[in-house]
């Protein structure tokens, strides 16, 4: 099968830009929450997209969007490839996006190489892939794989108070998550195409990225309540300050990374809300968001168990109320022997140097590969920059990408 593909870097670059222009921020920072106004136009622009490719479109109750190339055996289980576009608070315009432009670019250079897909490919894009709205990430490929119940999803409430219930179907998805979740072997392989988020494939000057396995997330709340009041009546002995507390275990959380033996231990504390938020009030109530990742799981798992312990003697010393949600704890995903197979044959095809790698990032993959043989292709991003406006992945890289994607794709089309 010698496939001679042209991949139109020019209009997936204007496509990209084109979609970057649905955000709340100005340029270049990009933020598209689920369901806001960018979120649900940029889905508009993509339909229209898909559409005018040929594809067969389709969106679950969730809004999980499915963009279908049939094959000549539509019966059997179908390949898919996608990722996500919705993008977190000032984030750039390729995490996500290059996999969902990126795919539909390599079934168009497919088409226009006159190749027949023997199972359908389809294109997936994620319902919020990030945590921001709803607190967990992956929501769209956790329900597609059955890893959150239509129960957990009708429990779930943005920080307003909305359910996703209510603010799903005023976005027009109105009906039973019941059906979300995919039927078993409903895809015979995923593969993802995403920009690396590191900087490993730029300071070694390969130009794919290989993935192997996703590193294990896990993400905590922590709510502390102690006592509010004027900050300059109450004296020091009194207080009980809860940013006082959150502060001493925000400092515990990067020192239980940093002391966890391995490289590989990440630990953030990324959201802190403070109540009432004055300079003239002591801090009554505040609600931390913790993420800590690892590629073991064990050691990620001592780690948060450090956190929990870490919570409690600083809550019980400083006198503070507490309670800890823990919102995932998610295990690793190892990738499909057969589709990394697929994928290194498309490099020795397309003459691409690749470098096998683990991502420490997380991704709609990590949960495609529960139901689906998986992995993913990284493309170098410029500084290992990720979740700032100033991310950039150059045309060529994210070109060699696609081609090697779609390569991909008309192997495991065929298997
Ligand atoms: C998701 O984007 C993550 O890896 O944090
Ligand atoms: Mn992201
Ligand atoms: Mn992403
Ligand atoms: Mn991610």
């Amino acid at each position: 099968m010698a496939l001679k593909l042209q991949v139109n870097t020019e209009r997936l670059v204007r496509e990209l830009e084109h979609l970057a222009s649905y955000s709340d921020t100005p340029p270049p920072a990009i933020t598209r929450i689920l369901f806001t106004k960018p979120d649900l136009e940029a889905r508009a622009y993509l339909k229209e997209l898909f559409q005018e490719a040929g594809l067969k479109v389709r969106e679950d109750p969730l809004g999980n969007l499915f963009a279908r190339w049939e094959g000549h055996a539509p019966e059997l289980p179908a390949v898919g490839t996608g990722s996500h576009i919705d993008a977190i608070p000032y984030a750039g315009m390729y995490d996500g996006t290059v996999g969902v432009l990126g795919g539909l670019e390599a079934i168009r250079a497919l088409q226009q190489a006159g190749f027949k897909p023997h199972r359908s490919i389809e294109l997936l894009v994620f319902t919020a892939e990030e945590p921001t709205r709803f607190g967990i990430g992956c929501l769209g490929s956790r329900a597609l794989s059955g890893a959150l119940s239509p129960e957990a999803l009708r429990a779930l409430k943005d920080s307003e108070g909305n359910s996703l219930e209510e603010v799903r179907q005023k976005a027009g998805y109105t009906g039973p998550l019941e059906e979300v979740r995919l039927p078993e072997n409903h895809y015979a392989a995923f593969v993802e195409l995403h920009i690396e988020q590191g900087p490993v494939l730029e300071q070694e000057g390969v130009p794919l990225g290989v993935v192997t396995a996703i590193a294990a997330p896990a993400s905590l709340r922590v709510v502390l309540e102690g006592e509010g009041g004027h900050a300059g009546t109450v004296l020091m002995p009194d207080r009980k300050d809860a940013l006082c507390a959150a502060a001493e275990i925000i400092l515990g959380v990067e020192a239980f990374a940093r002391g966890s033996g391995s490289i590989n231990t990440v630990a953030t504390t990324g959201f802190c809300e403070v109540h009432p938020n004055a300079i003239n009030s002591v801090p009554s109530r505040v609600r931390l968001e913790i993420d800590v990742r690892d590629v073991e799981q064990s050691r990620r798992d001592q780690v948060v168990r450090n956190i929990l312990q870490g919570v409690e003697q600083v809550c019980t010393r400083r006198n503070i109320r507490y309670s800890v949600e823990i919102i995932n704890m998610d295990p690793p995903a190892k990738s499909a022997s057969e589709v990394l197979r697929a994928l290194v044959e498309a490099c020795g095809e397309a003459s691409v140097r690749f470098k096998l790698m683990v991502s420490r990032a997380y991704h709609d993959a990590l949960f495609m590969a529960r139901i689906a043989p998986t992995a993913m292709l990284f493309i170098p991003c410029r500084g290992g920059i990720s979740h700032r406006p100033d991310e950039y992945a150059s045309p060529e890289d994210i070109a060699r990408g696609v081609q090697v994607l779609a390569l991909t794709l008309a192997k495991l089309s065929q298997a």
